[in-house]
């Protein structure tokens, strides 16, 4: 089985999962995404498998696309990371599968974001279209906020910044959930406190383990089945009408959550990993 990992950055969660790897003797080539050059007629086809812990979404969406073109199997997959990369596609698959999301309105000027804004109701939210660890998110308390945070994105904001993601504030708890989905299995979740609207551990969230109830099992199950399945974690927010499904990511961080939740995340991980080359050997 020829297996590589292509990353960024050797976090505390891919020395983890290299851990994992040299444990069980597997050999794998490490691929720094700040070296690599693909050569379109010849990329890498002689991998099985490549497992994608970059940090940077553009990297991962370019390298795992060429990848799979290529014919290599890929966790996750383009599609997933596409999916899951861009927060619109997310909440639009979320919808059409039936996984309850809050209430999301898309606008693409700063003219109809305030009308969408005022359908929303205050408080509402605004998210970058595709961000990560709570970066650049907002709250907007009445219309004179709004209209500032519209003026700002419209005049300093990149190319990024041009379509507006606009959605109900949901009142939580204090915190909000994380689950870790793999394969066909939820396999742990924590609790993330904060004092913050905002709970990411990335900006102070602090973790504790949480139980994976039916609900929240079947719910993330749900979620990753929408953006195509893999190796995903899922924030869900406690609503007085059950759970709600915030977004779904697809190069998780799982460092926190290890100790907290009694869970090897990395070994079962590596096991969803191996199982899906030994596929594509097999295939
Ligand atoms: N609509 C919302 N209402 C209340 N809190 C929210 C809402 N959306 C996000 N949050 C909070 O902000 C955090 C980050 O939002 P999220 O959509 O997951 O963006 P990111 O990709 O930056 O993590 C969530 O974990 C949650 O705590
Ligand atoms: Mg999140």
């Amino acid at each position: 089985m020829r297996l590589a990992v292509i990353l960024s950055r050797v976090r505390a969660e891919e020395k983890l999962l290299f851990a994992e790897l040299e444990r069980r003797g597997v050999a794998y080539d490490r691929i720094d995404d700040r070296d690599v050059v693909f050569d379109l007629d010849s990329v890498h086809p002689r991998y099985d498998l490549v497992f994608e812990r970059c940090i940077n979404h553009s990297r991962a969406l370019y390298a795992l696309r060429l990848f799979n073109d290529a014919g290599v199997t890929t966790v996750n997959s383009y599609e997933v990371a596409e999916n899951c990369g861009n927060k619109v596609i997310s909440s639009s698959l979320l919808v059409k599968h039936g996984v309850p999301t809050p209430r999301t309105l898309v606008a693409f000027t700063p003219e109809s974001a305030l009308r969408a804004i005022e359908t929303i109701g205050y408080p509402a939210v605004l998210k970058p279209v595709i961000g990560s660890w709570g970066r650049l998110l907002s709250v907007v308390s009445d219309r004179y906020a709004a209209e500032a945070i519209l003026e700002h994105k419209d005049t300093l904001g990149s190319y990024q910044h041009s379509i507006f993601y606009i959605q109900e504030f949901v009142e939580k708890p204090g915190r909000d959930i994380r689950s870790f989905v793999v394969g066909e299995q939820t396999i742990a979740a924590i609790y993330r406190y904060s004092d913050h609207w905002i709970t990411n551990t990335a900006l102070g969230g602090r973790a504790e383990g949480c139980p994976v109830t039916d609900e929240i099992s079947s719910l993330s199950l749900a979620a990753a089945r929408a953006v195509g399945g893999g190796v995903l974690a899922v924030d869900l927010m406690e609503t007085p009408s059950g759970l709600q499904v915030t977004e779904v990511n697809y190069t998780m961080e799982f460092r926190n959550s290890i100790q907290t939740t009694g869970v090897d995340i990395p070994a079962r991980m590596i096991d969803y990993v191996l199982h899906r080359a030994e596929a594509a050997v097999a295939a």
